[in-house]
């Protein structure tokens, strides 16, 4: 199957009967000045994912571990949001509850756009949690580049002594179910409209989110594809829009 491109000028119609799923991945804080992960130049090819984004890495070396993360933080808070992250701000506040945000992206930059109803499918670099106990995720823009690294404090209370962790889904770990849930809720009430779902900014290469697509077309949605170049799952789609999000997701939506 070959997806057609579609002419940047063919916006999508919204109207009163139209619910919007929209997937994003690194490519939408590219122009923010965020790194990508793919390609080159991208994070995994300056640093090797299994030390740094595995459970088992965080065992090995989390000193290394929060390293890295928190100079992800220190470069993000420099970051701003570009058109294409409020393009999607703009979008929501138009459909309200008739639309999703599903985000790979762990910046923030979404929210710090003004989104709102948004499932951070990865996590969060501004979110700490405990690598042993089951206490709540808590806001962190704390930096740990070396000396003392972050302890519980809960477990302390217990006698235990357990290392904090950043709030990332690590390879090899599960998503929230609570999130999974929440979007098949959404698609399940959007199926019965005019479905729409556009992924931006994506390779396409990992899954449950390079999956989504699938579903929404299984549900009778819309599907577009809005990135640099072709992603690994671009045939999937019926639409293939190529250029930079921060272009073209402000132009997108009539
Ligand atoms: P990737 O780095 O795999 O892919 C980014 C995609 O964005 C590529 O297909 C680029 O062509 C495209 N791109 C680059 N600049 C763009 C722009 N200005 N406008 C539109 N598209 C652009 O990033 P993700 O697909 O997000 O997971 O990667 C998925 C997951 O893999 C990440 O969430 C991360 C990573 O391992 C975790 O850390 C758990």
């Amino acid at each position: 199957m070959n997806t057609p491109k579609t002419p940047v000028e063919k916006p999508i119609a919204i109207d009163a009967n139209t619910w919007v799923l929209v997937l994003t991945g690194a490519g939408v804080s590219a122009e923010s000045g965020i790194p990508t992960f793919r390609g080159s130049n991208g994070l995994w090819e300056n640093y090797p994912v299994e030390y740094v984004a595995s459970p088992e890495g965080f065992m090995r070396d989390p000193a290394l571990v929060w390293r890295f993360y928190s100079e992800r933080r220190a470069f993000a808070k420099t970051c701003s949001p570009n058109p294409g992250h409020y393009a999607l701000k703009d979008l929501e506040e138009r459909l309200g509850d008739r639309f999703l945000l599903v985000t790979q992206n762990v910046d923030g930059l979404h929210r710090k756009a003004g989104s709102k109803r948004i499932v951070e499918l990865h996590g969060n670099l501004f979110t700490t949690r405990c690598s042993q106990c089951d206490r709540i995720p808590f806001e962190d823009e704390d930096e740990y580049m070396g000396g003392t690294l972050p302890a519980c404090a809960l477990c302390a209370k217990t006698g235990k002594k357990s290392l904090l962790r950043p709030h990332i889904v690590w390879f090899g770990e599960m998503l929230a179910p609570e999130n999974l849930s929440r979007i098949q809720a959404f698609m399940a009430q959007a199926a019965g409209n005019r479905f729409v779902f556009v992924a931006a900014g994506t390779s396409g290469v990992v899954y449950p989110a390079a999956g989504l697509v699938i579903s929404a077309r299984k549900l009778g949605g819309e599907t577009f594809l809005v990135n640099a170049e072709p992603a690994e799952n671009t045939e999937v789609f019926e639409h293939f829009i190529q250029g930079p999000s921060g272009q073209i997701l402000p132009r997108l939506f009539s």
